[in-house]
């Protein structure tokens, strides 16, 4: 299946967090990027919450803020370190170091009120980007959430448009709203987009809860 571009965060883990806040366009509304999507996400007091591409625990500390128990899963070992520095040993959280935890989640179906990510599903190739959804909403129980926030496009061509415009923006697997659109319909799923910079989109879309059985 082609070739596919590989990034090195373990280099990048010890710098990550101050990279963020001396801020970049990349990183522009980062904060109220991670706040909306824990609030379209609904995590609050008791949620189980999975957050995919962790790193160093910024999102998934701001669910433990709302009270709720999250599993960061991360195929970087030394984001993950950096993360557990600044949780300690908090009996709500777990990290785990997994190799590509948008594909293959180590949980069963339906285990999780909430699957969230921001700025790590642009790191999955787009020919998979319809089987990482899938297993995001496996994961997912009937009624559940699924929120990301990411660098994203509506389509291709406001992804060109976008490349042409911002010379520092660099080519990486950016989703287009309107090819994930699809997977989500298949799933029974309505994908909402709010877009919070030019490059910026926040996406989410509830897991059709259980059917009741019944007469008809
Ligand atoms: C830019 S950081 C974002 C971290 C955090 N979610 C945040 O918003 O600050 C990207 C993270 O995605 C992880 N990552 C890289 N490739 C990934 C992949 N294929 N699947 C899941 N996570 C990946 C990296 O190790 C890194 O921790």
């Amino acid at each position: 299946m082609g070739h596919w571009k590989i990034w090195d965060f373990d280099s990048w883990a010890e710098r990550y967090d101050e990279a963020v806040a001396r801020g970049s366009q990349v990183h522009a509304r980062y904060g109220e990027v991670l706040e909306r999507v824990v609030e379209v996400a609904r995590v609050g007091p008791g949620k189980w919450v999975l957050d995919i591409g962790t790193g160093t625990g910024n999102l998934a500390a701001l669910c433990l803020a709302r009270d709720a128990r999250v599993v960061g899963l991360d195929p970087s070992a030394r984001m993950l370190a950096a993360a557990r520095r600044e949780f300690g040993p908090d009996p709500r959280v777990e990290l785990r170091r997994v190799d590509d935890p948008f594909l293959n989640i180590p949980y069963p179906e339906g285990r999780f009120d909430a699957v969230v990510s921001t700025y790590a599903f642009h790191h999955v190739p787009p020919p998979l980007k319809p089987r990482g959804v899938r297993e995001m909403v496996r994961v997912l129980k009937p009624g559940g959430v699924w929120a990301l926030g990411d660098l994203a496009f509506w389509d291709e061509e406001a992804e060109r448009e976008a490349l042409r415009t911002y010379a520092w923006l660099e080519e990486e697997y950016f989703a287009r709203i309107v090819e994930l659109q699809p997977t989500f319909a298949e799933l029974g799923m309505e994908l909402e987009a709010e877009q919070l910079t030019p490059v910026t989109w926040v996406l989410w879309a509830v897991k059709p809860p259980k059917r009741q059985r019944g007469p008809l």
